[in-house]
């Protein structure tokens, strides 16, 4: 019998993903999303690459008796992995209410239904936010968290601790909290990607708008960071990369591979990229120009952060694969699939 797994947030950039590579290892998946930054589209996008379509319920996790009913009506969920929240750092600092109200009720109201329908395992969506600006790179997950510098960032943080509260209160549950760094490109089929509402905030999705046209620049927010080409340096990850390390994580609880009831991974590539080297990354991998200007930098950025991965190679045993040109090469072909649908 196929173990089942409730996605939060599943028809989202990461949450489809992931429901894809569950789903091909042989997990059932109920996806929940109240579909405020996603489309239903991507229910056919998973299909067309699992031949699965995934059970769907359109709906908002802050409301319990949606939960509720949901669980009601998929008895023997075993796991779930929540990543429904708001995300948006800028949005977060002009309404911070909404995203406290929102991220920290969706989680507390799973971990309230949890342990009332035997539900396992709890994969959270956790983000390298948390550690705020790094005193060293690589950064381990023994790195102190520092005080956050968006409420979305505090949201995480207060998430975490509030499962260590919850688990350390005898919860029957176990939890295992991915710290991402930053989740880039698309599917290979390009049946799903990343597909932010309005102007993009986020680099990638910013950058192949401007490759097609969409916008007629990219702006390098700033270029006298104590960098070794003076932009900012991140760690990109691949998100199918990303997604499978969800499947490592949701196997290591259901098959008690671990006597842990909480564990923290940094899942990154351990390889810190300037801004400037993906920009040339991406026009080596495709062949195509992306104009762009040197701006002002942008208030909030962390100057340089990557991870230190080896705990989630070791002990997770989960390794990112792909290279950075065949990430870029799937975000342009993701891009040119939304042109050819008419999408964008
Ligand atoms: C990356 C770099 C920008 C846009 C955030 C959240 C993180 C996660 C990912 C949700 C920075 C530069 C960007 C542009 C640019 N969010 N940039 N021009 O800020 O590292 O991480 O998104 O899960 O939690 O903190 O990602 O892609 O916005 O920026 O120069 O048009 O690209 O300054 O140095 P970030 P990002």
């Amino acid at each position: 019998m196929a173990k089942k797994i409730l996605v939060t947030g599943g028809t989202g950039f990461i949450g489809s993903h992931t429901t894809v590579e569950l789903q091909n290892a042989g997990y059932d998946v109920v996806i929940i999303d109240n579909l405020s930054n996603s489309n239903i589209e991507v229910l056919d996008g998973i299909e067309k690459i699992t031949g699965i379509r995934p059970a769907f319920v359109q709906g908002d996790c802050t409301d319990i008796a949606t939960l509720r009913k949901l669980f009601d009506e998929n008895p023997g969920i075993d796991g779930i992995i929540n990543f429904a929240a708001s995300k948006a750092v800028g949005e977060s600092v002009e309404k911070p209410i909404m995203y406290y109200r929102n991220n920290l009720n969706i989680l507390l109201n799973l971990l309230d239904l949890m342990p009332v329908y035997g539900v396992k395992g709890f994969v959270f969506s956790s983000s390298c936010t948390v550690y705020g600006e790094p005193d060293e790179n690589p950064i381990t997950e023994s790195a102190p968290t520092k005080k956050a510098t968006s409420p979305y960032g505090a949201t995480k943080q207060m998430s975490e601790d509030i499962i260590a509260d919850v688990i350390k209160s005898g919860s029957p549950i176990k939890a295992i909290l991915l710290r991402y760094f930053n989740p880039i490109g698309a599917h290979p089929t390009a049946e799903i990607g990343e597909l932010p509402n309005g102007v993009p905030q986020n680099l990638v999705p910013y950058l192949t708008q401007t490759a097609i046209g969409i916008r007629k620049e990219l702006s390098v927010f700033g270029n006298d960071y104590d960098t070794p080409d003076g932009s900012c340096i991140r760690d990109f990850i691949n998100i199918v990369d990303l997604a499978k390390a969800h499947v490592k994580a949701l196997e290591r609880m259901l098959e008690n591979k671990s006597e842990e009831k909480l564990e923290v991974f940094n899942i990154g590539t351990g390889e810190g990229l300037s801004v400037l080297q993906l920009i040339d990354a991406f026009q080596r991998a495709t062949g195509v120009e992306v104009p762009h200007k040197i701006v002002g930098r942008r208030a909030g950025d962390i100057e340089k952060i990557w991870a230190d991965p080896k705990r989630a190679n070791e002990v997770l045993g989960w390794k990112a694969q792909e290279t950075i040109e065949d990430t870029m090469l799937s975000a342009w072909n993701w891009q040119k699939k939304l042109r050819e649908r008419g999408i964008m």
